[in-house]
């Protein structure tokens, strides 16, 4: 089995648990999306959610990508990490008052709405301080992501967005809103899909609205279909980037752009996931009756994506290489779900051993709790450890 290269004798000299990240694999994958989208009417913005690093968001924001934000503070820290306020999106079905005003103040790209009473906030808070905000309509396409349940938010039980025949009940309200600029409608479907079929079914129900639009006498400058491109978490050291040239060429192929519409994507985890691996040490091998538990140092708060999502990652001992052996791995929390792999194969551990948990890079320090007073995880960058 191939393994991922890590500096280890720099990791011998580090308190565990921490997230390494390769920034080089960060370039390349900044790289490979700016190489599929530039010479295009495509704009990238970076969902922050996935990482909030602000080295991560220097490096991305040098790329010139925009962001794509879900609070106030996410729209402070990427305008303090250098990304363009003319180029941030506001997601959100529950925006405060202060959070609008930060996006006000800061002259945002746009806000992405969710509801009718959004509009009429935005609008008289936009008409206090003099202000006209652009505004895209958030729509609730009905679409299945095939994704887990709490990553699915396109289908008519989830909380996301305006459902179609709310619209015209909807426009009408933009109508009355002076402070008010409708510049596009905005879609998502969900995370980590991995079946592009979905993103298809997505392009025939977002044409079907421009459609409606048009009719309606309303210009559409503006589209963008969310985020939501999965990786391979299986095998990170065969896939380490995301096949962004399928994702976007499908965009391409089943919407055709209007002239002077652009197209924007809020890609997260794609962009970040595969550069950053959480290192632990084994604390304990314990023998159990039926099977091996390989301890470890990190647990659910550090990355909670197993014990919510039972996510998979893949796991290595990057100190051993003697024969592969089952063990369940798992975390010190007080918690069952404290779980990161059921029988998996491993390199024979011993007590002290690292043990890096692969793909790790989105939603994983992002999501960190303090659960049973635990400190948070460090983090490092290939670029100066
Ligand atoms: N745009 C909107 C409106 C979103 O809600 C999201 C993610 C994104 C863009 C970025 O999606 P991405 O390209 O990263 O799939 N914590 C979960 C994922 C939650 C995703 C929430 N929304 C996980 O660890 O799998």
């Amino acid at each position: 089995m191939i393994k991922g290269k890590f500096p280890n004798d720099k990791f011998e000299q580090l308190e565990t648990p921490f997230y390494y990240y390769d920034m080089e694999l960060l370039r390349k994958t900044l790289i490979a999306i700016t190489k599929e989208t530039e010479n295009k009417p495509f704009h990238v913005h970076y969902a922050l959610k996935a990482n909030f690093n602000p080295i991560i968001l220097k490096e991305i924001a040098s790329f010139g990508f925009g962001a794509d934000c879900v609070s106030g503070n996410e729209i402070l820290r990427a305008i303090e990490c250098g990304f363009d306020p003319s180029k941030i999106a506001f997601a959100g079905v529950g925006k405060t008052d202060k959070e609008i005003n930060i996006g006000l103040d800061n002259n945002i790209f746009c806000f992405n709405v969710e509801s009718i009473p959004e509009i009429e906030v935005i609008n008289k808070l936009a008409e206090k301080k003099g202000k006209i905000a652009s505004v895209a309509l958030r729509i609730n396409p009905n679409v299945d992501a095939r994704t887990h349940k709490y990553i699915t938010t396109g289908l008519y039980e989830n909380k996301f967005g305006i459902n179609e025949q709310d619209l015209p009940k909807t426009i009408q309200t933009v109508k009355s809103s002076p402070n008010i600029k409708l510049i596009g409608i905005h879609f998502h479907i969900g995370s980590q899909i991995t079946d592009l079929t979905s993103f298809e079914d997505l392009c025939v129900k977002v044409k079907s609205i421009r459609n409606w639009f048009k009719q309606e006498g309303i210009d559409l400058p503006v589209l963008n279909v969310g985020g939501g491109l999965g990786i391979n978490y299986q095998h990170p050291n065969h896939f380490p980037i995301a096949d962004f040239e399928s994702y976007f060429r499908l965009f391409e192929k089943y919407l055709d752009l209007w002239e002077n519409q652009t197209l924007h994507f809020e890609l997260g985890r794609s962009v970040v996931a595969p550069c950053g691996s959480l290192i632990s040490r084994a604390v304990f091998i314990k023998e159990g009756i039926k099977k091996n538990f390989l301890i470890i140092d990190a647990g659910m708060t550090d990355l909670i994506r197993p014990a919510l999502y039972q996510a998979f990652h893949h796991i290595e001992n990057i100190s051993s290489d003697e024969e592969y052996t089952p063990y369940d791995v798992v975390g010190p929390i007080c918690e069952s779900s404290d779980m990161f792999a059921e029988q998996i194969m491993l390199n024979r551990s011993k007590r002290g051993d690292l043990i890096a948990i692969r793909s790790a890079g989105a939603y994983g320090e992002t999501m960190v709790s303090r659960y049973n007073c635990r400190d948070l995880p460090a983090s490092y960058f290939s670029d100066t450890l």
